[in-house]
């Protein structure tokens, strides 16, 4: 085997903590990896994709060796303050610009069709706690830790804890509104508004992980 050619035979869950970047593609052939228990990665492309499997086969193979040379590999290669731009500049700017509209789309949702999709009132209750809770957590990271970090302040310890304690609970609230939305399927009278929320959602959960990759797997590490 290769050195970096990637296990098919391995979990699925394994295979997103492994290569985060997998996610995204994951999620738009709706290929269950979070609640597929101890399903392979290439049984679940074979229940989930069907005809697609092949096509999802070739297009992890692709991004796998995209990422040998652009991914883990050169965000490892960063110094401290270049890999904190880098976080600050896609993911959490990503984050200040969308939960904003996602947050005014669910309640314009709520209205048009929380009657007959009452799962809606929970959507919006657990993205709305998110999204408090993530804001204090970017705040968090860029008022005090990642100052401290570059100061090299060694007492950091405490509070990366604390803020790994909270990628935790929002990987717990994301999980939670996948669930909720059945994998954010579309019911049959879903109007505009409703597929461009869902597909914001979906986006969310995979910058999400690779928001927490970048934190917990390389800069905390470094501490
Ligand atoms: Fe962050
Ligand atoms: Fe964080």
């Amino acid at each position: 085997m290769m050195r970096n050619e990637f296990d098919f035979n391995s979990g699925i869950g394994e295979s997103v903590v492994k290569h985060p970047q997998l996610v995204k593609l994951y999620m738009e052939y709706d290929v269950d990896f979070c609640c597929g228990g101890d399903r392979s990665v290439d049984d679940a492309l074979k229940t989930d994709c069907g005809e697609s499997a092949r096509e999802v086969r070739e297009k992890i193979k692709y991004m796998l060796t995209q990422s040998e040379t652009e991914g883990d590999k050169r965000l490892d290669t960063l110094t401290n303050e270049a890999l904190i731009d880098r976080i600050v500049e896609t993911h959490h700017a990503y984050l200040k610009s969308e939960l904003p509209v996602i947050s005014s789309l669910l309640f314009k949702l709520l209205g048009v069709h929380g009657e007959t999709h009452p799962e809606l009132y929970l959507v919006h209750e657990t993205f709305g706690a998110l999204k408090v809770e993530l804001e204090s957590h970017l705040i968090k990271e860029e008022v005090k830790l990642f100052p401290r970090i570059l100061s090299e302040d060694s007492e950091v310890k405490t509070l990366i804890d604390e803020l790994e304690g909270e990628h935790d609970a929002a990987g717990d609230a994301l999980h939670r509104l996948t669930e909720i939305t059945n994998h954010f399927t579309l019911p049959q009278d879903a109007c505009t508004t409703y597929a461009l929320v869902y597909e914001k959602l979906k986006t969310l959960v995979a910058d999400m992980y690779m928001h927490v990759h970048s934190e917990n797997n390389i800069l905390f590490k470094r501490l």
